[in-house]
Protein backbone atom coordinates (compact mmCIF):
# COMPACT_ATOMS: atom_id res chain seq x y z
CA UNK A 1 0.00 0.00 0.00
CA UNK A 2 0.84 3.24 -0.66
CA UNK A 3 0.59 6.97 0.93
CA UNK A 4 1.32 10.09 -0.08
CA UNK A 5 0.82 12.95 2.78
CA UNK A 6 0.38 16.49 1.52
CA UNK A 7 1.32 18.50 4.48
CA UNK A 8 2.76 22.15 5.33
CA UNK A 9 4.44 20.21 8.67
CA UNK A 10 6.50 17.58 7.46
CA UNK A 11 8.38 16.69 10.78
CA UNK A 12 5.16 16.07 12.23
CA UNK A 13 5.19 12.64 10.61
CA UNK A 14 8.36 10.93 12.41
CA UNK A 15 5.22 8.96 14.27
CA UNK A 16 5.24 6.78 11.20
CA UNK A 17 9.24 5.81 11.37
CA UNK A 18 8.38 3.80 14.94
CA UNK A 19 7.26 0.55 15.30
CA UNK A 20 4.73 -1.19 13.00
CA UNK A 21 4.64 1.05 10.78
CA UNK A 22 8.31 1.65 10.75
CA UNK A 23 8.84 -2.10 10.23
CA UNK A 24 5.55 -2.66 7.68
CA UNK A 25 7.93 0.38 5.86
CA UNK A 26 11.19 -1.41 5.60
CA UNK A 27 9.88 -4.59 4.69
CA UNK A 28 8.38 -3.21 1.84
CA UNK A 29 4.85 -3.60 2.91
CA UNK A 30 4.06 0.19 3.14
CA UNK A 31 5.60 2.80 0.66
CA UNK A 32 4.94 6.10 2.67
CA UNK A 33 5.53 9.96 1.29
CA UNK A 34 5.81 13.16 2.64
CA UNK A 35 5.41 16.00 0.64
CA UNK A 36 6.31 19.68 1.91
CA UNK A 37 3.26 21.91 0.08
CA UNK A 38 5.71 24.86 0.68
CA UNK A 39 7.90 23.19 -2.17
CA UNK A 40 5.60 23.45 -5.00
CA UNK A 41 4.74 26.90 -3.94
CA UNK A 42 5.11 30.07 -7.30
CA UNK A 43 5.60 32.29 -4.40
CA UNK A 44 9.06 33.84 -4.00
CA UNK A 45 8.63 33.85 -0.43
CA UNK A 46 7.19 30.09 -0.21
CA UNK A 47 4.08 31.63 0.90
CA UNK A 48 1.07 28.38 0.80
CA UNK A 49 -1.81 30.98 2.05
CA UNK A 50 -3.90 34.08 2.11
CA UNK A 51 -6.51 35.87 3.25
CA UNK A 52 -9.94 34.51 2.16
CA UNK A 53 -12.19 36.32 -0.41
CA UNK A 54 -15.47 37.84 0.98
CA UNK A 55 -14.00 38.52 3.94
CA UNK A 56 -13.60 36.94 7.41
CA UNK A 57 -10.77 35.78 10.43
CA UNK A 58 -7.90 33.72 9.60
CA UNK A 59 -6.16 32.79 6.45
CA UNK A 60 -6.92 29.68 4.06
CA UNK A 61 -4.31 27.52 2.01
CA UNK A 62 -4.10 28.36 -1.59
CA UNK A 63 -5.00 25.80 -4.20
CA UNK A 64 -2.25 26.25 -6.41
CA UNK A 65 0.65 24.48 -4.38
CA UNK A 66 -1.98 21.29 -3.13
CA UNK A 67 -2.64 21.47 -7.08
CA UNK A 68 1.05 21.36 -8.18
CA UNK A 69 1.98 18.70 -5.98
CA UNK A 70 -0.95 16.39 -6.69
CA UNK A 71 0.28 17.00 -10.60
CA UNK A 72 4.18 16.16 -9.95
CA UNK A 73 3.45 13.19 -8.05
CA UNK A 74 1.01 11.94 -10.77
CA UNK A 75 -2.31 11.84 -9.46
CA UNK A 76 -4.29 14.62 -11.83
CA UNK A 77 -5.47 15.55 -13.54
CA UNK A 78 -5.56 11.35 -14.39
CA UNK A 79 -5.33 8.53 -11.68
CA UNK A 80 -5.85 5.21 -12.07
CA UNK A 81 -9.06 3.93 -9.90
CA UNK A 82 -6.84 2.12 -7.49
CA UNK A 83 -5.94 5.40 -6.63
CA UNK A 84 -7.93 7.94 -3.92
CA UNK A 85 -7.39 11.27 -3.17
CA UNK A 86 -8.78 12.78 0.58
CA UNK A 87 -8.73 15.66 2.06
CA UNK A 88 -8.81 15.92 6.08
CA UNK A 89 -12.12 17.58 6.90
CA UNK A 90 -13.95 18.39 10.41
CA UNK A 91 -17.17 18.41 8.16
CA UNK A 92 -16.62 14.99 6.09
CA UNK A 93 -17.46 11.79 6.79
CA UNK A 94 -17.00 10.01 9.60
CA UNK A 95 -13.89 7.78 10.03
CA UNK A 96 -14.80 3.83 10.86
CA UNK A 97 -13.04 0.83 10.94
CA UNK A 98 -15.75 -0.15 8.23
CA UNK A 99 -13.79 2.69 6.01
CA UNK A 100 -10.80 1.72 6.95
CA UNK A 101 -11.42 -2.10 5.94
CA UNK A 102 -13.67 -0.63 2.24
CA UNK A 103 -10.29 1.93 1.87
CA UNK A 104 -7.78 -1.45 2.11
CA UNK A 105 -9.74 -3.26 -0.01
CA UNK A 106 -10.28 -0.62 -2.82
CA UNK A 107 -7.12 0.93 -3.32
CA UNK A 108 -3.64 0.69 -3.31
CA UNK A 109 -2.61 3.84 -3.29
CA UNK A 110 -3.89 6.53 -1.02
CA UNK A 111 -3.05 10.33 -1.10
CA UNK A 112 -3.82 12.59 1.82
CA UNK A 113 -4.19 16.27 2.21
CA UNK A 114 -3.89 18.01 5.30
CA UNK A 115 -5.62 21.19 5.61
CA UNK A 116 -4.31 23.82 8.30
CA UNK A 117 -4.99 27.61 9.63
CA UNK A 118 -8.36 27.94 8.50
CA UNK A 119 -8.87 24.96 6.01
CA UNK A 120 -7.99 24.71 2.66
CA UNK A 121 -9.56 26.87 -0.53
CA UNK A 122 -13.15 25.25 -1.92
CA UNK A 123 -11.79 24.33 -5.13
CA UNK A 124 -9.57 21.66 -3.58
CA UNK A 125 -12.70 19.99 -2.12
CA UNK A 126 -14.52 20.98 -5.47
CA UNK A 127 -12.25 19.61 -8.08
CA UNK A 128 -9.29 17.65 -6.86
CA UNK A 129 -10.54 15.01 -4.14
CA UNK A 130 -12.18 11.78 -4.08
CA UNK A 131 -12.67 11.91 -0.59
CA UNK A 132 -13.34 14.57 2.63
CA UNK A 133 -12.83 12.71 5.90
CA UNK A 134 -12.94 13.25 9.39
CA UNK A 135 -11.68 11.70 12.17
CA UNK A 136 -14.46 12.69 14.51
CA UNK A 137 -16.76 15.95 15.35
CA UNK A 138 -14.34 18.11 17.18
CA UNK A 139 -11.97 20.40 15.34
CA UNK A 140 -8.37 20.15 15.38
CA UNK A 141 -5.32 22.40 14.11
CA UNK A 142 -4.24 20.62 11.28
CA UNK A 143 -4.56 17.53 9.27
CA UNK A 144 -1.87 15.82 10.39
CA UNK A 145 -2.76 13.94 13.40
CA UNK A 146 -6.16 12.61 11.40
CA UNK A 147 -3.86 12.04 8.32
CA UNK A 148 -1.92 9.74 10.75
CA UNK A 149 -5.15 7.76 11.89
CA UNK A 150 -5.91 6.79 8.65
CA UNK A 151 -2.42 5.18 7.34
CA UNK A 152 -2.28 3.58 10.90
CA UNK A 153 -5.82 2.52 10.79
CA UNK A 154 -5.26 1.11 7.27
CA UNK A 155 -2.04 0.11 7.10
CA UNK A 156 -2.71 -2.59 10.25
CA UNK A 157 -5.07 -4.54 7.97
CA UNK A 158 -2.78 -4.56 4.71
CA UNK A 159 -1.77 -8.42 5.28
CA UNK A 160 2.02 -8.80 6.67
CA UNK A 161 1.90 -5.47 8.34
CA UNK A 162 1.25 -6.84 11.68
CA UNK A 163 3.51 -9.90 12.96
CA UNK A 164 0.53 -12.25 14.09
CA UNK A 165 -2.57 -12.46 11.46
CA UNK A 166 -4.46 -12.96 15.30
CA UNK A 167 -3.51 -10.08 16.39
CA UNK A 168 -6.28 -8.29 14.71
CA UNK A 169 -8.70 -11.14 15.09
CA UNK A 170 -10.21 -10.42 18.34
CA UNK A 171 -10.27 -6.59 17.83
CA UNK A 172 -13.05 -4.35 18.97
CA UNK A 173 -15.33 -2.85 15.81
CA UNK A 174 -14.82 -6.06 13.84
CA UNK A 175 -17.13 -8.82 14.09
CA UNK A 176 -19.69 -5.89 15.74
CA UNK A 177 -17.49 -6.34 18.74
CA UNK A 178 -17.13 -2.66 20.09
CA UNK A 179 -15.75 -3.73 23.48
CA UNK A 180 -13.30 -6.89 23.95
CA UNK A 181 -12.74 -8.73 27.27
CA UNK A 182 -9.91 -7.00 29.09
CA UNK A 183 -6.41 -8.56 28.97
CA UNK A 184 -3.66 -8.56 31.41
CA UNK A 185 -0.19 -9.25 31.98
CA UNK A 186 2.26 -9.56 34.80
CA UNK A 187 2.20 -8.85 37.36
CA UNK A 188 -0.28 -10.83 39.04
CA UNK A 189 -0.96 -8.64 41.71
CA UNK A 190 0.14 -4.77 41.82
CA UNK A 191 -0.23 -2.16 44.10
CA UNK A 192 -1.56 1.34 43.87
CA UNK A 193 -0.74 4.20 45.67
CA UNK A 194 -3.86 4.52 47.43
CA UNK A 195 -2.89 1.01 49.01
CA UNK A 196 -5.72 -0.79 47.20
CA UNK A 197 -4.17 -4.19 45.73
CA UNK A 198 -5.45 -4.94 42.08
CA UNK A 199 -5.16 -8.61 40.56
CA UNK A 200 -5.71 -10.39 37.87
CA UNK A 201 -9.13 -12.29 37.97
CA UNK A 202 -8.51 -15.65 39.53
CA UNK A 203 -10.19 -17.81 35.80
CA UNK A 204 -7.05 -16.53 33.71
CA UNK A 205 -4.66 -17.59 36.12
CA UNK A 206 -6.91 -21.03 36.09
CA UNK A 207 -5.43 -23.07 33.03
CA UNK A 208 -8.81 -23.88 32.67
CA UNK A 209 -9.02 -23.14 28.96
CA UNK A 210 -12.56 -23.89 28.76
CA UNK A 211 -13.76 -21.23 31.79
CA UNK A 212 -11.42 -18.75 30.77
CA UNK A 213 -13.14 -18.75 26.98
CA UNK A 214 -16.55 -18.47 29.05
CA UNK A 215 -15.11 -15.55 30.71
CA UNK A 216 -13.76 -13.77 27.70
CA UNK A 217 -16.96 -14.15 26.03
CA UNK A 218 -18.78 -12.79 28.71
CA UNK A 219 -16.75 -10.16 28.71
CA UNK A 220 -17.04 -9.47 25.86
CA UNK A 221 -19.84 -6.93 24.32
CA UNK A 222 -21.40 -6.04 21.10
CA UNK A 223 -22.82 -3.21 19.67
CA UNK A 224 -26.52 -4.32 21.31
CA UNK A 225 -24.68 -3.74 24.64
CA UNK A 226 -24.76 -7.78 25.33
CA UNK A 227 -21.78 -10.71 25.97
CA UNK A 228 -20.57 -12.31 22.90
CA UNK A 229 -21.04 -15.91 22.46
CA UNK A 230 -19.61 -16.59 19.70
CA UNK A 231 -16.43 -15.59 19.90
CA UNK A 232 -13.80 -16.84 17.19
CA UNK A 233 -12.17 -20.00 18.98
CA UNK A 234 -8.45 -18.81 17.55
CA UNK A 235 -8.62 -15.74 19.92
C1 LIG B 1 -8.61 24.45 12.14
S1 LIG B 1 -9.07 23.24 10.99
C2 LIG B 1 -10.13 24.15 9.89
C3 LIG B 1 -11.45 24.37 10.44
C4 LIG B 1 -12.37 25.00 9.44
N1 LIG B 1 -12.84 26.24 9.93
C5 LIG B 1 -13.53 24.05 9.16
O1 LIG B 1 -14.52 24.11 9.89
O2 LIG B 1 -13.40 23.22 8.27
C6 LIG B 1 -7.63 23.04 10.05
C7 LIG B 1 -7.51 21.71 9.33
O3 LIG B 1 -7.39 20.68 10.28
C8 LIG B 1 -7.90 19.47 9.75
N2 LIG B 1 -8.89 18.95 10.71
C9 LIG B 1 -9.30 19.55 11.85
N3 LIG B 1 -10.17 18.80 12.51
C10 LIG B 1 -10.33 17.65 11.79
C11 LIG B 1 -11.10 16.47 11.97
N4 LIG B 1 -11.90 16.30 13.00
N5 LIG B 1 -10.99 15.50 11.03
C12 LIG B 1 -10.21 15.67 9.95
N6 LIG B 1 -9.46 16.77 9.75
C13 LIG B 1 -9.50 17.75 10.64
C14 LIG B 1 -8.48 19.79 8.38
O4 LIG B 1 -7.56 19.40 7.39
C15 LIG B 1 -8.64 21.29 8.45
O5 LIG B 1 -8.53 21.89 7.17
Amino acid sequence: MRFDILTIFPTAFSYLNKGIIDKAQKKGKLDINIWDIREFSKDKHKKVDDKPYGGGVGMILKVQPIHDCLVSIGVFPKRDEKTAIVLMQPGGEIWTQQKATEFRNKFNRIVIICGHYQGVDGRVSEYLVDYEISIGEYVLSGGELPAMVLVDSISRLVDGVLGNKLSISGEPYLNNIVKSAPIYTTPRNFLLANGLVCSVPEVLLSGHHKNIENWKRSNTQNSNNTSVQNLDKTD
